[in-house]
């Protein structure tokens, strides 16, 4: 099928290399800046195995970028929308970039094409879509609108694509349903298909839940601190339940990241203006900014005075196998450090140049956790790289000032690193 991807950034990048590479021929599409370091340089992130496979589908000649709409719309029989849909400052979801590109379609139409949302929007942006394709469509092309909402997680992003656990169909029309499943039907997954708001309200329903389950565990994380009980071994327990399941049932400072932050946000104004106060969400929300908070004072209760400490913090991406700092709960935390009169010495494997973009000069920024350790009073994990877990705890003894870790994910064997000649201080452990 002819494809068009609008919005080459996360989502739009893995959509079109991984339609690419089912047979189709996808277009691309971005603001020339975009395009232009797409093409010359890089893609501008860093997702494993995704370079390779955008850089074999254009050899390949399926997959090519454009910054022009018309083009794309001139030739595709369907054309995803994955533009961005940040936070506006009240915490709903700005979509102005959706309604740009719905116009821009709309005046390009020329016959038939199938509409897809894939960006997280609000629900009820289908309707909208429609609105706007219908208003600026003057030659009264026929169309439809469908939401596909997307699922992948950054860092396993094409395997989650491609292996997805279930694609949700949102459509109105048998035309649009049998052109999705013609697309998605060779993933092999369960189609769930729906009407366009149920398919929206899907998507924060989801990430919503998966939020929730963080900041659950972590409440339970602090009972479990005032108790001194293990709240790893309280999660193995809990979530071996299959109606609960282990995932995301990992203590640590909370969630961040580019989606879950202002997924949760948005929903809560979603549904405020719905008439519903969603009490619920608004604590799990406040949960997690205390996450932060809890672990800059255990930094603190460690260490008694902050000022003029060196705090070596190991990780800046918001998780691992990725350079996405956006609401990363890490930058919080340096932030939080920095504004205590900490010196903080920072690293991670892949984040630094994004980081750096951020903090400035506040910090300074590291090769490698020896690197950062050197001279510092205390050590503090904040994002779960695997290299983390496997640190050379002699090695770091040796070159600290005192020996403190604290360990903001629970990387680590608090026996192990104890018996190393360490203080440990974990999450709920
Ligand atoms: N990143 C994730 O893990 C993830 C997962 C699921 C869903 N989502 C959702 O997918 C959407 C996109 O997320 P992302 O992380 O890929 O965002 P992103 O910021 O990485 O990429 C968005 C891209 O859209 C481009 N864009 C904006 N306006 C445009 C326009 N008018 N014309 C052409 N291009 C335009 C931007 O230049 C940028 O490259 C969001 O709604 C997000 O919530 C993201």
């Amino acid at each position: 099928m002819d494809l068009a991807v609008i919005g080459a950034g996360h989502v739009g990048l893995v959509t079109s290399a991984c339609f690419a590479q089912m047979g189709h021929r996808v277009i691309g599409v971005d603001k020339e800046h975009k395009v232009t370091q797409l093409r010359e340089v890089d893609l501008g992130l860093y997702e494993p195995g995704l370079e390779e496979m955008v850089r074999r589908q254009q050899k390949e000649g399926r997959l090519i970028f454009t910054s022009s709409i018309g083009e794309a719309v001139k030739a595709s029989q369907v054309i995803f929308i994955t533009v961005g849909t940040p936070s506006n400052p009240d915490g709903s979801a700005d979509v102005s970039s959706v309604e740009e590109v719905a116009q821009l379609i709309a005046r390009h139409l020329e016959e038939y094409r199938l509409i897809v949302e894939k960006s997280t929007v609000p629900v009820r942006t289908g309707e909208w879509l429609k609105r706007t394709l219908r208003l600026y469509n003057t030659r009264g092309v026929e169309f439809d609108v469908a939401s596909v909402p997307e699922f992948l997680r950054e860092g396993s992003a094409i395997k989650d694509f491609l292996h997805p656990d279930r694609v949700v169909l949102g459509v109105e029309s048998p035309r649009a349903e049998r052109l999705l499943r013609e697309l998605f039907g060779p993933l092999g997954a369960p189609l769930v298909v729906t009407d366009i708001r149920s398919a929206e309200l899907i998507k924060h329903a989801s990430n919503c839940f998966l939020a929730m389950k963080i900041s659950y565990i972590n409440t339970i994380a602090s009972i479990a601190e005032k108790v001194g009980a293990d709240v790893d071994l309280i999660a193995r327990g809990v979530g071996l339940d299959h109606r609960i399941g282990q995932e995301f049932l990992q203590a640590g400072i909370g969630y961040g990241g580019s989606c879950f932050p202002k997924d949760v946000a948005a929903f809560i104004r979603i549904t405020e203006e719905l008439g519903y106060d969603f009490r619920l969400l608004k604590e799990v929300e406040e949960i997690n900014r205390g996450q932060r908070l809890r672990l800059v004072r255990k930094v603190k209760e460690a260490l008694w005075v902050l000022r003029n400490k060196e705090v070596a913090v190991l990780g800046l991406a918001f998780k691992p196998n990725t350079d996405d700092i956006r609401d990363s709960p890490s930058i919080g935390v340096v932030q939080l450090l920095v504004a205590e009169g900490a010196r903080v010495r920072a690293t991670d494997p892949v984040a630094i140049k994004n980081a750096r973009q951020v903090l400035g000069e506040s910090v300074r920024f590291c090769q490698d956790p020896y690197e950062a350790a050197e001279g510092a009073h205390a050590l503090v994990i904040v994002t779960d790289w695997d290299e983390y877990k496997d640190l050379d705890l002699a090695r770091l003894k040796a070159v600290m000032a005192i020996p403190v870790i604290v360990d903001g994910r629970n990387v680590l064997e608090p026996q192990v690193v104890r018996a190393a000649g360490f203080e440990y201080y974990g999450v709920g452990r």
